[in-house]
């Protein structure tokens, strides 16, 4: 079979991601401290899969060195985590530190860097405090967008010397999107109009975030940067006829562009918000918040890519009974003989990257950015084990590396991506699916005290980092 060489930029990052829920477990919580994904699974634990959770996740609180031993041993020249914000404070609202977990921070992040692996932090990935949730409705209220802030400060006053990489917050449309458009999450209220607030509000965030980071670097790395890591999903249409075309346009506005048009262009498409006005969904805002959208725009982007989106025009009659809900202008679509990952229920598309780093070049400025997160979970790996009880991870493999074609090839064709990071540097804890699709380089033996090992796939990863090259075979390209 022939194959293609790749080279990578020279640079060009080659990290894993994580967060900090899905990873440190609840050693030395306070009673006080739980995020709101700490209450969803004591709330409803039945649905997290095999009952495992963020309790105990991978312990990387415990064994945060052991972890960052083999990140070394792999090379990564990146680590992508969040800070719990849950966690770093006390109290909420005066934003005391809680010294212990951020003394914690600070050993993770020197670790990270005697190591050679540089650390990306993203200020929030879900862990917004329960007691939040449960006093103001969570990201509804501009009270928190303002608490945030203040968390944010905390956290730039104290390692903004050592962290050159920092973000807002990982997807933020999701939480709000399996809660109030979805109705999936805890506590099961389907509310569109409480969706787009939660939307506008963390865009605000993001705003005042940059505006923190702009007055405050006194306390910043000189070549310090700040972003957002969204999860756009590139929208393909069925075919190219005009209502279906209408469909993937409308679907691309509320999921994609309502996160990426205020955050990199500093402002909302004004046909979104002639969507919004007429289902009665605007969101409570004034001309200085956006005004400070507009001034405010992030340095870089993180972009989560995982699968293609597929929609076509609705073939079925909207209920008017039922309350608006983007859906009303579109469905998704399965493409026959698609590619599966069948344990994800996600497509297999590689193209995606490459289609993703036209659109930032073409449409958002050629902005700087990086893949922030892509992987692939798989279940039940062991059945995968050789005799030498090393996961043959070829799936895996393939994926990664024709992802990583598809951005070389975007690069070559002037965008500015910047990097790669694998989602994610060990197994780990997802929302409900915990640890049944594993993601990771690294296995994490549950049944035998969570005992690390490294899969096939990792020494490929770290071949990779050190020969700034890989191969793909040429007939599994996609044109
Ligand atoms: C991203 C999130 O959406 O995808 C991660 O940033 C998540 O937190 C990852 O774990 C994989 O998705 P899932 O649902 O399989 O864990």
């Amino acid at each position: 079979m022939s194959t293609q060489t790749w080279k990578i930029p020279d640079g060009f990052i080659l990290g894993a991601a994580a967060s900090a829920w899905q990873t440190e477990g609840w050693d030395g919580k306070r009673p006080s401290q739980d995020s709101y994904l700490d209450m969803w699974y004591k709330n409803a634990a039945h649905i997290w899969h095999n009952g495992n959770g963020p309790a105990v996740a991978t312990d990387f609180y415990n064994r945060y060195k052991e972890d960052i031993g083999y990140m070394k041993e792999i090379g990564l020249t990146h680590y992508r985590t969040s800070i719990n914000w849950s966690r770093f404070l006390i109290d909420y609202e005066t934003a005391e530190v809680d010294e212990v977990y951020a003394g914690y921070i600070d050993n993770v992040i020197n670790e990270l860097i005697a190591s050679g692996v540089e650390p990306m932090i993203c200020l929030e990935h879900y862990e917004i405090p329960a007691a939040l949730m449960e006093k103001y409705g969570g990201w509804g209220s501009k009270h928190v967008v303002d608490l945030y802030t203040a968390y944010t400060e905390k956290v730039l006053q104290r390692y903004g010397d050592r962290v050159k990489y920092w973000f807002t917050f990982n997807e933020p449309i999701v939480p709000q999107t399996r809660i109030y458009l979805d109705a999936i999450r805890y506590p099961y209220e389907q509310n569109t109009k409480k969706w787009m607030q939660w939307n506008f509000n963390k865009a605000l965030a993001t705003a005042k975030a940059v505006q923190l980071f702009r007055a405050g670097k006194a306390w910043l790395r000189e070549d310090a940067k700040i972003g957002v890591i969204l999860n756009p999903e590139v929208t393909y249409a069925r075919s190219s006829a005009q209502h279906d075309q209408k469909a993937a346009h409308i679907y691309d506005l509320f999921f994609n562009r309502v996160f990426l048009d205020p955050c990199i262009k500093g402002g909302y498409p004004e046909e979104l918000m002639e969507l919004l006005v007429r289902h009665e969904i605007v969101f409570d805002h004034d001309e200085d918040e956006l005004d400070l959208i507009k001034q405010h725009t992030v340095d870089f982007a993180g972009i989560n890519l995982y699968y293609p989106c597929r929609v076509k025009a609705p073939s079925r009659q909207w209920n008017d009974s039922t309350p608006f809900h983007p859906a009303y202008y579109y469905e998704h679509f399965e493409l026959p003989g698609r590619k599966m990952n069948p344990f994800r229920g996600w497509e297999i598309y590689p193209r995606i990257v490459y289609d993703m780093a036209m659109r930032m070049k073409n449409e958002y400025g050629n902005i700087e950015w990086l893949i922030a997160e892509n992987g692939m979970g798989v279940e039940d790996e062991k059945r995968f084990k050789n005799e030498d009880g090393i996961i043959q991870d070829d799936y895996r493999i393939e994926f990664i590396s024709s992802h990583l074609a598809e951005a070389v090839k975007g690069i070559t064709d002037g965008s500015n991506c910047k990097g790669y990071m694998l989602w994610a540097f060990t197994d780990n804890v997802s929302p409900m699916n915990a640890f049944k699709n594993r993601y990771g380089l690294v296995e994490i033996h549950l049944e035998q005290n969570r005992r690390r090992a490294l899969k096939k796939s990792a020494h490929f990863y770290r071949q990779i980092i050190q020969n700034r090259q890989f191969e793909t075979e040429l007939d599994r390209l996609y044109k």
